[in-house]
């Protein structure tokens, strides 16, 4: 064959060689049943995680979990897409394809009874089998007639990748830890829990709730109480959790949409997490990161309410005076640039979960105005039920020693009494 310099420019993209190109892969049709099953799986590995994310203990475990089932809302969204392009009609996708895939993930997650076999469970059973399913995948599949699907299961691979590493490392700190082998509830529950460097689970006094808009009080200290509640946004997860596990009649966009938000809230706690240990503070045990939000609307109300009150906050975080703009504007008044970086991203979050929030309740008839005013009974029949727990532990005073350590200065609410801190908030 006679030899041009263009022939030399990559050929077919890129994508592979010329002899790559001519292997013959598995068919349309095989390729759509091979999908139906990783979209399955994925599907299935997203519910698992977050069904276990209240009920699991150890924070960066939520954390992981929160990541992880985001991913894998994502891989299911880009299987279903492939999917239906790959020629009429598509299979329904809201069934299992395999009855042996469920039976299969039943077990690998039913045999998890401590924090660590359930990591153990997904990072170092499931991932791995998934992970060797899209491997072999990729490397039958012809890689230029498809594409589209070569390029969902390589990242989908990356992120699986990662996740193992991710998993590898967790239960090498696990088995060093004893209390990880303490068995958390058999079935997931939505009973919130924190692991045991947490303290004041049970303490609902969370003087930041109304110091960061109090007047009177200087931007530094209204920042410091923006930072310790972005903290205790790890609550809405555990909260949201419950009603996308419980709601199982759903369009899969409701899935999704609230996926992505989980993801969110759980990010926003990690930013506070994170501004927390730019000042050295020790969080995790200085700040009782209470759990009131979820205990009290995952015990006490029904999944749709769940999500009628979640609505509700977030529309009463939209008006710029005292909303999302003017914890942005707190920030940056208390010349805090991280604080106000993560702030700034806070708020462009809060505004699309307000769009999510409108969306589902609309899906389902229920207006904006509507979900608003049923959140208030929500929210008043939900805070009463908090009296069964308060017992639990001391409702003690923590803000003015915790200002003194972290700021350096006396709080400015001194003795003030701020009133009961009933909030409407998360
Ligand atoms: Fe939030
Ligand atoms: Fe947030
Ligand atoms: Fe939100």
């Amino acid at each position: 064959m006679q030899r041009h310099p263009y022939d030399l420019i990559p050929e077919l993209a890129g994508l592979a060689t010329y002899a790559d190109a001519a292997r013959i892969g598995y068919s349309v049709d095989e390729n759509v049943q091979r999908l139906l099953r990783y979209h399955w799986i994925e599907r299935r590995l997203m519910a698992s995680l977050v069904a276990r994310l209240t009920g699991e203990p150890i924070w960066e475990l939520k954390c992981a979990f929160a990541l992880h089932q985001w991913l894998h809302a994502e891989h299911v969204d880009a299987l279903r897409e492939r999917i239906s392009e790959m020629r009429n009609p598509v299979p329904s996708l809201d069934t299992s394809p395999d009855p042996g895939i469920d039976a299969l993930l039943d077990d690998v997650f039913g045999e998890a009874r401590t924090s660590r076999e359930l990591v153990a469970a997904v990072y170092d059973v499931a991932y791995p089998a998934l992970a060797a399913d899209y491997r072999e995948h990729l490397a039958t599949i012809n890689p230029l007639v498809d594409h589209p699907t070569r390029r969902i299961l390589r990242s989908a691979l990356a992120d699986l990748e990662e996740g193992m590493a991710w998993g590898a490392r967790a239960l090498d700190a696990l088995a060093g830890a004893v209390s990880a082998e303490r068995a958390p509830s058999p079935s997931p529950s939505f009973h919130p829990r924190r692991d045991e460097r947490f303290h004041g689970l049970y303490n609902f006094d969370f003087p930041p709730h109304v110091v960061y808009n109090a007047h009177g009080i200087p931007a530094d200290e209204r920042n410091l109480a923006l930072l310790c509640k972005r903290t205790l946004e790890m609550d809405v997860p555990e909260m949201m959790a419950s009603f996308m596990t419980e709601r199982v009649d759903q369009p899969w966009e409701f899935y999704r949409d609230y996926s992505r938000q989980l993801w969110d809230e759980a990010r926003h706690a990690m930013m506070g997490s994170v501004a927390l240990e730019a000042r050295g503070i020790d969080w995790k045990r200085e700040i009782p990161l209470n759990v009131s939000f979820a205990l009290r609307l995952n015990l006490h109300a029904k999944p749709v309410e769940r999500q009628m009150m979640l609505f509700a906050i977030e529309q009463s975080l939209m008006p710029a005076d005292t909303g999302k703009r003017f914890e942005y504007e707190t920030a940056r008044a208390a010349g805090d640039e991280l604080s106000a970086h993560f702030h700034d991203y806070d708020w462009a979050d809060e505004v699309l979960h307000s769009q999510i929030g409108r969306r589902a309740l609309k899906r389902e008839g229920i207006t904006s105005e509507e979900a608003r005013g049923r959140a208030v009974g929500v929210h008043e029949k939900t805070w009463a039920a908090l009296d069964r727990y308060r017992h639990l532990d001391a409702q003690q005073a923590w803000w003015g020693p915790f200002v003194r350590k972290a700021l350096g200065h006396e709080s400015a609410v001194g003795d003030a009494d701020l009133g009961p801190i009933n909030i409407f908030s998360e």
